[in-house]
């Protein structure tokens, strides 16, 4: 048997090591937030942001976020219905409601037109994803926002280093979210950064994310209000400040393996990959393909037939609305009928081995058992 080509996985150098090593011999005592504070500070300035707060995970940052722009019981927030479940539980932690918007049939991304179609007087904000790399048209859903008096939480989870319109992704809404999870482009084990331009909701959080202490009081043991403890340490913090440092040569090696792809799949008929439309950079975070519904094959066919060459490969994001999870719901139940690209790309939908690691010739097999699979080699 081949050795086994995982889905996902980081690429780490001595630095990363070296800089984690450091910070447990010396990020005690008086040097206990300055790996944070400066993982933080870096962080901003690659984004050109004002603000950046490290926080456990990126569900914790969006969590963060809906908390800090006062959004609660009654209130709507629109999400996706093609994302990570993260993406939309943190509206449920906040007594909100989550209404699941269709994505688009080019990006992938939550489509501005659907999320018109949402809107109720009850709409408080938006979270638009980047999927699997590509931001969505941010400028088409920031306008939806300024109609409607919505704020915007950037849900950049799989984006960092993708740009819409030479903007990094992450800095166009209210507030931005990252994650650094061990799949993810640049990681710090589990992780994640919650960024914004807005001072007042950067207070907040600080706030919020603390047990509600306050900078003031912050060595008195003294709680202005019940609320959350979301920091980072200051290991992870070292770890990922030296992630960053590399993050050019990540993004171009993200980019690097899907262009191994795409040499030896975008002439494949029925096949299609990831978008790049102009005005878009993606970092691919995902190489991704959707195969036609003329090759009978559902992505969990694609998956058992990937797994029996040793290659992992996962599903396309279940639609939201159709899991468990939210599936009897109200909103739910009108996402099911309104949000048809999600509901028709789901099930042929598959992402291939993206590791950060992974070389030419794995791809190259990866590409040779898929062209297998639909009996095109
Ligand atoms: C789009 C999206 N949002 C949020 C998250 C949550 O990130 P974390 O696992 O760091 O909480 C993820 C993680 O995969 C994600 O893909």
């Amino acid at each position: 048997m081949s050795e086994r080509i995982p889905i996902a996985g980081p690429w780490i150098t001595e630095k990363e090591v070296a800089y984690a090593a450091e910070a447990a011999a010396d990020g005690w005592y008086e040097r206990a937030g300055f790996y944070v504070q400066r993982f933080e500070e870096a962080f901003a300035k690659y984004l050109g942001i004002e603000h950046a707060v490290a926080v456990p995970h990126c569900t914790s940052a969006i969590h963060l976020s809906l908390a800090g722009l006062g959004i609660g019981p009654d209130d709507e927030v629109i999400v996706p219905d093609i994302t990570w479940i993260a993406s939309a539980a943190p509206t449920h932690y906040v007594g909100a409601t989550p209404v699941f918007a269709d994505i688009d049939e080019t990006t992938w991304c939550i489509s501005a037109e659907s999320v018109r179609k949402c809107i109720t007087n009850r709409t408080k904000a938006i979270i638009p994803v980047g999927l699997y790399g590509l931001t969505p048209d941010m400028d088409a859903l920031r306008d939806v926002a300024q109609e409607h008096g919505l704020r915007i939480i950037e849900d950049a989870a799989q984006t960092i280093g993708s740009k819409y319109k030479g903007q990094l992704a992450g800095t166009f809404g209210d507030a931005g979210v990252f994650s650094f999870h061990g799949t993810k482009t640049m990681t710090t084990g589990e992780g994640g950064m919650f960024v914004t331009d807005d001072d007042e909701l950067y207070d907040r959080v600080q706030v919020l994310r603390d047990h509600g202490r306050t900078k003031a009081n912050f060595r008195n043991f003294y709680n202005t209000e019940v609320a959350f403890k979301y920091r980072m340490s200051s290991l992870q913090a070292a770890f990922g400040f030296g992630q960053l440092e590399r993050i050019d040569e990540l993004v171009a090696r993200k980019r690097e393996i899907f262009g191994w792809y795409r040499d030896r799949l975008a002439e494949v008929p029925g096949l299609r990959l990831n978008a790049e439309p102009p005005d878009y950079f993606s970092t691919f975070w995902m190489t991704t393909v959707i195969v036609e519904a003329d090759y009978g094959l559902t992505n969990q066919e694609l998956m058992a037939a990937f797994a029996e060459h040793a290659i992992d490969t996962r599903p396309f994001f279940h639609p939201l609305s159709a899991l468990p999870a939210f599936s009897d719901t109200p909103q739910a139940a009108d996402a099911t009928t309104r949000n048809t690209v999600a509901y028709a790309l789901s099930p042929r939908g598959l992402n291939l081995p993206s590791a950060m690691r992974i070389t030419e010739t794995q791809v190259d097999r990866v590409c040779s058992v898929l062209r297998k699979i639909l009996g095109r080699n």
